[in-house]
């Protein structure tokens, strides 16, 4: 145990993460993922990219107010109008970095950014010594150093660090290493860069080839000092490291790495629920670590060895991961006080008026299902807070359809105090025929790119989650509805998704339905 490493887990699940297509998350459900982080104690939350958007400098800043425990990162290019506006972002945080990159690789130099290797240097100076001049703690990443020439990377590396970099961060941008490629350029780094060891060598892997995973840990095991990470992977095309599997591959395994983290974790599997529920990206089945049946024994030898002695086909428990023994808690007779305690363990920080609004639901909801499950509730609390102030919401609707018939369905929204009631004898199915009326009574008129229906929990009565994307103007907007009835659910995706649209692009003044 002496020998023991600390690694740093630096979490960018609401940056890198964020990027990934459809994983765009809304402030309140950052800060939700941003806490839960914070519980979980990674040491470092990229909090996201300031300059991109006002949502994300929004987020930056809110993230930096609000959560306590790990540094709080911004992530800019090195120019001064990025590192300025990540700073105005992080300025309030407790322990704030900035984080800046350039790509240093030859096709990034040449047909991307136009610039040569001078340059490149010049820029990479300028920008680690401006974000220095704010704070101390400034992270410097040449992006795609895995492909760039290992002599040109040693030396922006060197000239990084003298100019301030605290951390090193060398990314495997496009996914294109392999563990041996990149555990020898953490070791040529390590041997030719002289001032190394003023600065701590980060890792960032993307997963093109299925890789991430096994490059972090070969980089560790070369001498970095801290991985990047998301959770449940996501991220940019086929994502990132996944921290769930990274950190649990340094535990049952510390004879071979002699490695440790900070990382709390029986919050694994909560923080994987709670991010795949504000992302809509569901975790696969087989998933390490978080999958629904990662820790599953079907096969009778197994079942067997399992009863006899549970080490025999397990190398970890699934409670040190986060997952409960059942997840079935709460029936009608449940309080406010157990509602509150299971909200807590699914890793939600809601507002009493929040917890209030999903206790009422919840008690709806256990009168028509008897066994209310953790996902469950953590549905009711998405639906909590994905709903927009001021948009319309879903009031009732009839419907008559059969096979063979066009169905037709009376569908009331309201939006404050007025109500809206359209009657539509159209489309293929139910669903389509209640997306026709909600895009008549909301005046919007959208392309539906994704439609996904799944059951939160187990049973006959079990709730259906309807997750839909949809296009409008070049944007994606995503919804989730809950529901043990499956076309209202379909209702409320919808209608989420058309509230964040409104919300996003204006709403558009319907000639029969204006609402003063
Ligand atoms: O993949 C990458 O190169 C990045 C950098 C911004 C660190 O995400
Ligand atoms: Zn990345």
């Amino acid at each position: 145990m002496s020998d023991d490493r600390k690694i740093i887990i630096f979490d960018t699940t609401l940056r890198d993460g964020e990027q990934s297509p459809g994983a765009s998350m809304n402030l309140a459900e950052k800060l939700e993922v941003a806490q839960a982080l914070a519980d979980m104690k990674v040491d470092v939350i990229e909090a996201g990219f300031p300059i991109s958007s006002p949502g994300d400098f929004e987020a930056v800043r809110e993230v930096a107010r609000q959560v306590r425990g790990p540094v709080i990162c911004g992530l800019a290019r090195c120019n001064e109008k990025d590192i300025d506006r990540a700073w105005e972002a992080l300025k309030s945080a407790e322990r704030p970095r900035i984080h800046v990159f350039l790509a240093t690789s030859a096709i990034h130099r040449e047909f991307k950014l136009k610039m040569d290797k001078n340059e490149i240097l010049a820029r990479a100076i300028a920008g680690v010594e401006r974000a220095a001049g704010y704070l101390d703690d400034v992270e410097f990443s040449p992006e795609d150093a895995a492909r760039t020439e290992p002599d040109f990377l040693c030396a922006v590396v060197e000239a990084a660090i003298k100019a301030g970099a605290t951390t090193v961060n060398i990314p495997d941008t496009v996914g294109y290493a392999t563990p041996a490629h990149y555990a020898n350029v953490i070791r040529t780094l390590r041997e030719r860069v002289p001032n190394i060891d003023k600065a701590v060598i980060s890792v960032h892997c993307h997963d093109d080839l299925g890789l991430a995973v096994a490059n972090s840990l070969a980089a560790v095991e070369a001498g970095a000092g801290q991985i990047e990470c998301t959770i449940n992977g996501i991220g940019e095309r086929a994502g990132n490291c996944s921290l769930e599997e990274v950190v649990m591959a340094m535990r049952p395994r510390h004879d071979y790495s002699q490695c440790s983290t900070n990382i709390v974790s029986e919050r694994l599997v909560p923080t994987s629920r709670l991010v795949s529920n504000v992302t809509g990206m569901l975790v696969q089945r087989n998933k390490a670590i978080v999958g629904r049946n990662a820790f599953a024994h079907e096969a009778g030898i197994h079942q067997d060895g399992m009863l006899k002695e549970r080490s025999t086909y397990e190398i970890m428990r699934p409670e040190d991961v986060g997952f409960t023994k059942t997840d079935l808690v709460l029936g009608k007779h449940s309080g406010r006080a157990a509602l509150a305690d299971r909200i807590k363990h699914l890793g939600y920080h809601l507002t009493g008026e929040q917890l209030q609004a999903v206790f009422e639901q919840f008690k709806v909801l256990a009168d028509k299902k008897k066994e209310v499950y953790d996902s469950d509730i953590a549905s009711l609390v998405e639906n909590q807070m994905s709903e927009i102030p001021e948009s319309w919401s879903l009031v009732s609707y009839q419907m008559h359809c059969g096979t063979g018939g066009i169905p037709q369905v009376a569908l009331t929204l309201a939006r404050g105090a007025e109500q809206v009631t359209e009657t539509v004898q159209a489309g293929d199915g139910p669903v389509d025929a209640v997306f026709l009326a909600i895009e008549k009574i909301t005046g919007t008129d959208v392309k539906c790119r994704e439609f996904r229906v799944h059951s939160v929990s187990m049973g006959k009565d079990a709730q259906a989650e309807v997750n839909v994307e949809l296009e409008k103007n070049g944007a994606t907007f995503r919804g989730r509805g809950a529901s043990t009835d499956s076309i209202e659910a379909s209702a409320r995706a919808l209608l989420t998704a058309i509230n964040r649209m409104l919300a996003t692009q204006g709403t558009p003044l319907h000639p029969q339905y204006t609402v003063e």
